[in-house]
């Protein structure tokens, strides 16, 4: 008599799981803050982690920079234990130098190294750094192998589909890089030649999963710049994690957005017009901090575009806040903003409560 199998209850839905880079546990679905020059740093990343993103990274690390001590590459080394876990990203084509700054690296007790191999820039892929290598693959392997040698922690590699549309090797590229020993894979959906053109092409993650047949963790990246858009990104490609962006410039709240919409079909309100003031004038004063007023003020100056992303005169806004050259100046002007602009309000999209006017909004008490 042939025993009878039951089939699976299809209607029991699968819960995700945790996600294993290496020895660290990320929860479920988790959404990790892409590596970005000038924007990652300690000032953003503590901003991102308090509003729900799950994984960090620094901003990309010249290899060259860390041997020869440039001071700017050491303090890109900087993090403070409340931003773990991280991972601290390093670039270049020479593969001596760059198993020399991943064991500068690993001496700072980072919970990941990172290799990139996906930056676009000219001045970078000409020697073979970040995308300059999807063109001699064997070198990328060398380099990958080199970085894994020295390092005492999971190794991940954020790369592109390829460099060009003629040449998309990312499923033998997964693989290669599996085979070496890296931790997880992060994939930009764009080739080189794109830089940021175009969309997304989101179907490679489906394919680089199915067809590689690597095990290790796919983090998808590319476009997911909104709620809607990272639940998607885990719906439609099965991607174990994804990477946000430009998404969070100027809008570290999307982390927690994007999980409460993902729990509940929601998007939480926008940030009042207070909490979004206190965020930047936090973030300006961390920036000053972290770098110096003057350096400070100026880098601030591409976070104002998403901060005020969607109000009225937000173009005047920003207009007048670029002529402010010290922190106290930007803070000041910020503060007395609604006298200044007293018709702005804030764009509500429809379905949410009506327009708030900034006179009741901002700062009532403390301004
Ligand atoms: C200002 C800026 C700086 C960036 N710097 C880095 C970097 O240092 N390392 C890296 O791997 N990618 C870097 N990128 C690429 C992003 O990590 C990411 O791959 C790309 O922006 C696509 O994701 P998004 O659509 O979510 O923005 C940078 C992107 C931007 C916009």
């Amino acid at each position: 008599m042939r025993t009878q199998i039951s089939q699976p209850d299809r209607s029991i839905p699968v819960l995700p799981a945790p996600v294993e880079i290496g020895h660290v546990r990320l929860p479920p679905r988790p959404i990790l803050l892409a590596p970005m020059e000038d924007v990652s740093d300690p000032p953003f990343r503590v901003l991102c982690k308090r509003y729900g993103a799950d994984m960090l990274y620094t901003e990309f690390i010249s290899s060259g920079g860390l041997i020869y001590e440039a001071e700017d590459s050491l303090q890109k080394l900087e993090f403070g234990e409340d931003e773990r876990p991280i991972g601290i990203q390093i670039f270049g084509g020479d593969v001596d130098q760059v198993r020399e700054a991943a064991r500068i690296v690993d001496a700072v007790n980072p919970d990941i190294i990172d290799i990139n191999f996906g930056c676009p820039v000219k001045k970078v892929v000409c020697k073979d750094g970040g995308a300059g290598i999807l063109r001699n693959l064997p070198k990328m392997q060398r380099i990958t192998e080199a970085v894994i040698e020295v390092a005492t922690r999971p190794v991940t590699v954020k790369t592109r589909l390829g460099w060009n549309d003629s040449s998309i090797k990312i499923v033998e590229v997964a693989r290669m890089l599996e085979d070496c020993g890296v931790a997880a894979l992060a994939v930009h959906a764009r080739t080189r030649a794109q830089l940021y053109r175009g969309d997304a092409r989101w179907e490679w993650f489906r394919k680089i999963r199915e067809e590689s047949g690597i095990s290790i963790p796919l983090i998808g990246n590319g476009d997911a710049t909104t709620p809607e858009r990272i639940k998607a990104m885990f719906d439609e490609t099965g991607v174990d994690a994804v990477m946000v962006g430009r998404g969070a410039i100027g809008n570290p709240w999307i982390f927690r957005d994007a999980k409460v919409f993902m729990e509940t079909g929601e998007v939480p309100p926008r940030p009042s017009w207070r909490e979004r003031l206190e965020v930047v004038c936090e973030h300006l004063t961390l920036k000053c901090d972290w770098l110096g007023e003057r350096k400070g003020v100026l880098e601030m100056r591409r976070m104002y575009g998403g901060y005020f992303k969607g109000f009225r005169n937000a173009g005047k806004l920003r207009a007048e806040i670029m002529e402010k050259g010290s922190r106290d100046a930007v803070i000041d002007f910020l503060l007395n903003f609604n006298d200044d602009w007293p018709e702005t309000q804030i764009a509500v999209p429809a379905g949410r409560p009506a327009s708030v006017g900034v006179k009741r909004a901002v700062l009532p008490t403390s301004a």
